[in-house]
Parts: C-alpha cells; sequence; structure tokens
C-alpha cells in the first residue's frame, strides 16, 4: 500500500488575516488544489442555523453527517462543494463567521470536520488553511506557516473584501467582531488557534498580500517543495 500524499502546505491564522487569499494564490502557483476549511464550518453553521452548538449529539451528528464535503478544480479555480454543489458566497458574512466560530467549539463537529479534511487529502497534496491544520489535522505536513496582524489590520482587510462583494461594513464594528472571534478561537479548550511548534510564523501587518506570498513561496521552493510536489502527484 502506498503512503497517503499528504497536504504539502499548512497556512494557520486568525479571522481576516488573509488565508483564502493567500491559499487561492499559493495552490495557483504550486499546480494544486486548496481547501479552505473556514468555508466548511461556515457551510455547516449556515445550513444548521443558529442554536446548532447547543444541540444534543445524536441530533448534531445526523446533521452533520448529511453533510458531505468535494473539492472541484484545481489551482485558484478549486471550488469546495457541499453535497456536490458549489459553496456559495452567502456563507462570507460576519454573522455567519461568528456562527462557524461557535460551531467550532463543539468536539463533534470539529471530529466530524477534521475527518472530512483528512480524507480529502488522501485525494490530491493541498494548500490547507483554516485555524487547526498544523497542530491538529495535518501534524506531519512538511510546510506550516502561521499567519498573524493585529486585530486593526484585519479589521480593514475585511471590510474592503466586503465592500468588494457589496456588503457594507463598520469598520469599528468589524474590529470588535474579529476581537470576539479571536478570543472564541484561541481559548477553546480543543484545537485552539495556535502556531504549531515548527510553523514558520509571518507577522503580515507591514507586507501586502504579493509580498507575503513571495515570501511563503520562496520558502517552499528553497526547501525542496518542486521535488514534494512532484513525490505525492502534484501537477508542476
Ligand atoms: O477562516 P474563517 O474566518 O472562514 O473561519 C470561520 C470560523 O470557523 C472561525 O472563526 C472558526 C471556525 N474554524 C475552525 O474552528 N477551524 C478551522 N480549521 C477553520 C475555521
Amino acid at each position: 500500500m502506498t503512503a497517503a500524499p499528504l497536504p504539502v502546505v499548512t497556512l494557520d491564522g486568525p479571522a481576516g488575516v488573509g488565508k483564502t487569499t493567500l491559499a487561492r494564490r499559493m495552490a495557483e502557483s504550486l499546480g494544486i488544489a486548496y481547501l479552505d476549511t473556514g468555508a466548511m464550518f461556515r457551510c455547516l453553521a449556515l445550513r444548521l442555523g443558529p442554536g446548532a452548538d447547543t444541540w444534543e449529539d445524536e441530533r448534531l451528528q445526523a446533521a452533520c453527517a448529511a453533510h458531505g464535503f468535494s473539492l472541484e478544480g484545481n489551482g485558484a479555480a478549486t471550488r469546495i462543494c457541499c453535497n456536490g454543489v458549489p459553496v456559495r458566497g452567502e456563507i462570507r458574512t460576519e454573522e455567519v463567521g461568528m456562527l462557524a466560530a461557535r460551531l467550532g467549539q463543539v468536539p463533534l463537529v470539529r471530529a466530524y470536520l477534521c475527518e472530512a479534511q483528512r480524507r480529502l487529502a488522501e485525494q490530491r497534496p493541498l494548500v490547507v488553511e483554516g485555524r487547526d491544520m498544523g497542530t491538529v489535522v495535518f501534524p506531519t505536513a512538511r510546510f506550516k506557516f502561521f499567519l498573524d496582524a493585529s486585530p486593526e489590520v484585519r479589521a480593514l482587510r475585511r471590510l474592503r473584501d466586503l465592500e468588494a462583494r457589496g456588503q457594507a461594513a463598520d469598520l469599528a464594528e468589524l474590529t470588535e467582531q474579529i476581537r470576539k472571534r479571536d478570543a472564541m478561537d484561541r481559548n477553546r479548550p480543543i484545537a485552539p488557534l495556535r502556531a504549531a511548534p515548527d510553523a514558520v510564523v509571518v507577522d503580515t501587518s507591514t507586507l501586502d498580500i504579493e509580498g507575503v506570498l513571495g515570501t511563503l513561496l520562496h520558502i517552499v521552493s528553497v526547501h525542496g517543495g518542486a521535488t514534494l510536489l512532484h513525490a505525492c502527484g502534484g501537477v508542476q
């Protein structure tokens, strides 16, 4: 039996740090797919609705099991699908983000999605992004990065993102929401947001996306990323 390919790159970090954009751009450069695990939590949160984090185990387990995840496409065109249908932009609101953070505190939900994430990574090499990729879900991944930036910088980036999608938002409110979500993600007892001991920590506060992308790709390249991608079936 051949060893399952492992995700080549893990990107962890707090809300609004730019993980999804970076994962997409890295995947495009490396010629592989990316997995936005926040989209999985968000999708479940939206479909199950407010209060699902308080449901009794049996009900919640059945609801999770009714949602299967798959990936289509490659590089920047990768799409995460729920029950065969691409997940849509409606998950990208702060309200859904907060519901997702609540759901992410429930061990049963984390176990379900952790298993789903590992199954997706058995099929192909991936750039995976989330909160616990390098620490819990893929502890043996070859390249691990932890991205950080101040809450103010992240709130401003989120504001720009939302505006680009035609959604109005208030900067002070966004900063407050980001601080709240940080507290939930960092302080939960299970799989809290933190850098893996072997992750490269990059403070992105003063770097633009191109600067961060260049730094990460350089590290992957000088440490044999292309060879590894070939070995585990990447496109490049
Ligand atoms: O990355 P994001 O903002 O889309 O994630 C939304 C929420 O989902 C986040 O605040 C916590 C939860 N989440 C998680 O607990 N673990 C992950 N790997 C990804 C997201």
